[in-house]
């Protein structure tokens, strides 16, 4: 396992395992098998309504918890001064964690200031490692950085071969922000698994179209988040890191940017009023 390193100083684990999308039934079974399979960093979500079941898991795997990297995301019903802390208390009970790796703001929307003012009173407490955001694109990543007395270390956003991000790790960069990885097959989006030039690569370094992928990611020094319930997907995609894309390589993914999301555009009026929604219907689920 490799890790990167935020502005702090904490080391981050490369190549994390998200459970979005995981049902409360499968989700501690898929994380032991992540864990065996060697994956140290978990990404969950207030959102994703499986914290409980991450929790057991990391009760259960017989890892030591300093060798677990641990993030959540607060959802934006928890936004306003002490309410974010208080969800990101419950977070941390549910998880049974004592503190929490990183702690991310899912979105840029609602009272998401007095949110963030939450997250750097948890670090400075020391319950939380690192802080940072998700789904802040590169004018509100910006905003953020320039107005937090403590910089986000870390931009949770949808980075995969079809939608590079390009920009956005440029303006990342040049604030001392990680930039993670969400849904980095697009969860097979546009035939992700079958493009030609990702399995022409494949084959020539004898390795999946996953692996390519997750291997690219890790050479721009963006962190991967993969979900998988399947063992033998959850192995093969935690094994990028005994073959090297070369520049051609590089150069040929870098040919696939459609500089589209394969989900939606965050910045819609229509998007927004849809987040403000979202959560309910999950939540009658
Ligand atoms: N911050 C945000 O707003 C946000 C949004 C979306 C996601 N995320 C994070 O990013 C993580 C990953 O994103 P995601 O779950 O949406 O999508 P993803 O990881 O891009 O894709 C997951 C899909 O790919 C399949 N898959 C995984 N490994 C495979 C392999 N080696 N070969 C073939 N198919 C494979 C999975 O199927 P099986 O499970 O059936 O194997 C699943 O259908 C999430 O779990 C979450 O932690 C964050």
């Amino acid at each position: 396992m490799k890790n990167f390193e935020l502005y702090n100083g904490v080391k981050i684990p490369a190549n994390g395992y998200g459970v979005y999308q995981i049902s409360k039934n499968d989700c501690k079974n898929s994380v032991l098998m992540a864990i065996n399979a060697g994956y140290r960093h978990i990404d969950t979500a207030q959102a994703y309504f499986n914290e409980e079941e991450v929790g057991q898991a990391i009760a259960e795997c017989n890892v030591a918890r300093s060798e677990l990297f641990i993030t959540t995301k607060v959802w934006i019903d928890n936004y306003g001064e002490n309410k974010t802390y208080d969800s990101v208390i419950e977070s941390m009970k549910k998880l049974k964690v004592d503190y929490l790796d990183l702690i991310l703001l899912h979105q840029p929307i609602g009272d998401y200031f007095a949110a963030y003012r939450d997250l750097e009173k948890l670090y400075l407490e020391g319950k939380v490692k690192a802080i940072g955001v998700s789904n802040f694109y590169e004018d509100r990543l910006v905003d953020i950085c320039l107005q937090a007395k403590i910089k986000p270390m870390v931009n949770q956003i949808e980075v995969n071969p079809f939608n590079q991000n390009i920009e956005a790790k440029e303006w990342a960069d040049k604030y001392n922000v990680v930039i993670e990885a969400w849904a980095p097959f697009g969860e097979g989006r546009n035939d992700m698994f079958n493009n030609p030039v990702l399995k022409e690569i494949g084959a020539k370094h004898n390795r999946s179209v996953a692996q390519v992928i997750l291997r690219w990611l890790y050479q721009r020094g963006i962190v991967s988040l993969a979900k998988s319930v399947h063992e033998s997907r959850i192995k093969e995609n935690f094994d990028i890191y005994s073959f090297e894309l070369d520049d051609q390589d590089m150069a040929k993914i870098k040919g696939l940017d459609t500089k589209n999301s394969l989900f939606f555009n965050h910045q819609t009026p229509e998007m927004v009023e849809w987040f403000y929604k979202l959560i309910e219907s999950r939540r009658n689920n």
